[in-house]
């Protein structure tokens, strides 16, 4: 975000004393060598520093480590995303909030219905991260430059609730189909699938990089008043079938947030995936209640 000067002041606040201030100081002292002029400020817990932010990228919770799925961190993450979202509100009532704490697509339901806030102010970055890994492996499937590779990952960011939509990916507006056989897509869609898992069993921990770079085009877009689409965590009310429940679809993301939410046609196939994945997700969404963080 600040390389691409998408705010006048940035602020990293974390739990962890000195460690919101040590990545500042690191990413400041690039500012000459990466030509940018956005100002960094880290803190420890101290929100003040956060007032009348515009929009408030949600991070916090546990990472996943390997063979942990992102489900399995329900509970710790959803005490720690319920306080972030408190004490953000009482400094930055007219933000828009960000989800990106696993698992996203319930973090981001929690963090709608504890803040109360109308939902195109609440969303989640997942398929703007899950579409980029789609991107990417089809290019490198087919040996192009991935700018020129268009395709969407709509459903929840799960490893089995992901939908890369293989049907409408295009190089160059040409369906992927007629570069790649079925196999080859298959396989495409199963990488995309455990993106984020792969990088956690090479890394023992998150993903970094993709994912700053997802939220920050989203969070460009929203400064900007871009109106661009991505797939986003979004609130679904009628859309695909399905009503109170956050989940992947394609989204207009503009200075509002959620502007609008795209109604795409799909396949029966990927009509049939997508209520699949609305009833897991919404299974997953339901132990909040289980465990009393709702
Ligand atoms: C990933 C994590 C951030 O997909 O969910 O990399």
């Amino acid at each position: 975000m600040a390389i691409r000067e998408v705010a006048g002041e940035i602020v990293l606040l974390d739990i962890k004393e000195g460690l919101a201030e040590g990545k500042v100081l690191d990413m400041y002292q690039t500012a000459t060598l990466m030509d940018f002029d956005t100002t960094l400020t880290g803190v420890t817990n101290d929100y003040a520093a956060t007032a009348n932010s515009d929009v408030v990228v949600i991070t916090s919770g546990m990472p996943r480590k390997p063979g942990m799925t992102r489900e399995e961190l329900i509970g710790v993450n959803a005490g720690i995303v319920k306080d972030v979202v408190t004490n953000i509100l009482k400094y930055s009532p007219n933000a828009i909030l960000l989800l990106v704490s696993n698992p996203m697509d319930t973090m981001t339901y929690l963090a709608q219905k504890v803040s109360g806030l109308p939902a195109n102010r609440v969303f989640g970055m997942g398929g703007a991260l899950d579409s980029a890994r789609f991107r990417c492996y089809l290019a490198k499937a087919m040996n192009v430059c991935s700018n020129d590779v268009d395709g969407m990952v709509i459903g929840g960011h799960g490893d089995t609730t992901m939908i890369p939509l293989t049907s409408k990916a295009s190089y160059k507006g040409v369906p992927v189909s007629e570069f790649l056989d079925k196999e080859t897509l298959a396989k495409v869609a199963a990488d995309t699938m455990v993106g984020g898992a792969t990088l956690t069993k090479l890394l023992g921990t998150s993903a970094w990089y993709a994912p700053g770079a997802a939220v920050a085009r989203v969070v460009e877009s929203i400064i900007n008043d871009e109106k661009k689409v991505f797939a986003s965590c979004v609130h679904l009310d009628g859309q695909y079938g399905q009503k109170d429940i956050y989940i992947g679809a394609p989204a207009v993301i503009g200075r509002n947030g959620v502007e609008k939410v795209l109604e795409i046609s799909l396949t029966e196939e990927e009509k049939a995936a997508f209520a699949k994945s609305a009833e897991a997700v919404r299974k997953t969404a339901s132990v909040l209640t289980e465990i009393g963080a709702l």
